[in-house]
């Protein structure tokens, strides 16, 4: 079959190489899916499980990818809740060959079934953004109606999202990002947006949330914007600092059934639209990232609709 593969660490993006690798094996509770859409962080090349499995031992040519859309085409020993011919979507394990793959084994209960009238293509933006957006907002945060969240980065991948959920919560949602973010912010339902490179952050006033996706500086200088009991919530690096009488937590997202299969419902019914870019074939999935402009993720189409034939 066909996949993406990395080899350098230092190679960047350009090193994401088209390579004839095996099938994968369905080892116990895993299916195999035949990938149709597939999502890439480049942070990812910066992971170390992208370079090593959970032993720490070198696991290179490794696939990258950890979203995706498509079809269950083989069940492993033992795997249960998910049947053959069923459409899913979700998340792949770290710390083993992703999505940017025509097939890939996945623990089954890292994804959930995907409705037919929902594109791959969309689905599969949404299993990382979603998940971190959700567990950001409502896990570690717990963000109720009411309140107001300040909300960095909001035109990109993560921050859309959570955008999206925070306004659905009845929270007060205030934006930020570059200039030309703003209409997308203004768009997706923040009331209000702050221009991060101009813009007096001070005169936001003290906040019960911020959800921050940039890390450094803007991480550094939003905890002085938590009010006492509130939280700062990151998903760049663990903050330095603790806010004056609020907490600060870091956290890596993690894979849930319950809250794909709620995130799914939104994008039937409209509540959610993740933002899609540009949408590439795998073979081009070098170029692809090279290219990247946000806002919009971008999706590598690995199959069209047609189902293929299991080599
Ligand atoms: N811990 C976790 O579980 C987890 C999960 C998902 C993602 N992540 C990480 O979180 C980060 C965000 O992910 P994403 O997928 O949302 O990325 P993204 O789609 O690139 O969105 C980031 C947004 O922030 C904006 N931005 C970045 N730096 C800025 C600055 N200095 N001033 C103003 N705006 C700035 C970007 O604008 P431009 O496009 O104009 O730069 C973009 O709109 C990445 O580093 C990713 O690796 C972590």
């Amino acid at each position: 079959m066909q996949a993406i593969t990395v080899r350098d660490r230092d190679a960047g993006v350009g090193g994401l190489t088209l390579t004839d690798l095996p099938y994968p094996h369905a080892a116990e509770n895993d299916v195999i899916v035949r990938v149709h859409a597939a999502g890439f962080t480049p942070g990812e090349l910066d992971w170390p499980a992208t370079w090593t499995d959970r032993a720490g031992r070198d696991r290179t040519p490794s696939v990258p990818g950890h979203e995706l859309s498509g079809v269950v085409v083989e069940l492993g020993y033992g795997t249960t809740g998910l049947t053959v011919g069923q459409r899913v979507f979700g998340l792949t394990d770290w710390a083993r060959n992703g999505s940017l793959a025509e097939y890939t084994a996945v623990e089954a209960r890292n994804l959930a079934p995907l409705a037919a009238d929902i594109d791959h293509t969309v689905a599969a933006a949404l299993p990382i953004s979603g998940l971190t957006a959700w567990q950001g907002l409502f896990d570690h945060a717990r963000l109720t109606t009411g309140q107001t969240v300040l909300i960095h980065g909001a035109a990109g991948s993560v921050g859309s999202i959570a955008v999206q959920l925070a306004r659905e919560v009845g929270a007060h949602v205030i934006g930020t990002g570059r200039a030309a973010a703003r209409d997308v912010v203004l768009g997706l339902g923040a009331q209000a947006f702050l221009d991060l490179d101009t813009d007096s952050w001070e005169s936001v006033g003290e906040v019960d949330v911020v959800f921050d996706v940039i890390g450094g500086d803007v991480l550094e200088r939003s905890t002085a914007l938590v009010r006492p009991g509130g939280t700062l919530v990151t998903i760049a690096a663990p903050p330095a600092v603790q806010p004056k009488n609020g907490r600060a937590v870091f956290f890596v997202v993690e894979p849930d059934r319950a809250q794909l299969v709620t995130l799914a419902q939104r994008l039937r019914d409209g509540r959610l639209k993740p933002l899609v870019g540009a949408v590439r074939p795998l073979a081009e999935t070098a170029d692809a990232m090279a290219r990247r402009r946000g806002p919009g993720r971008t999706i590598i189409q690995v199959a069209q609709d047609r189902e293929p034939e299991r080599p």
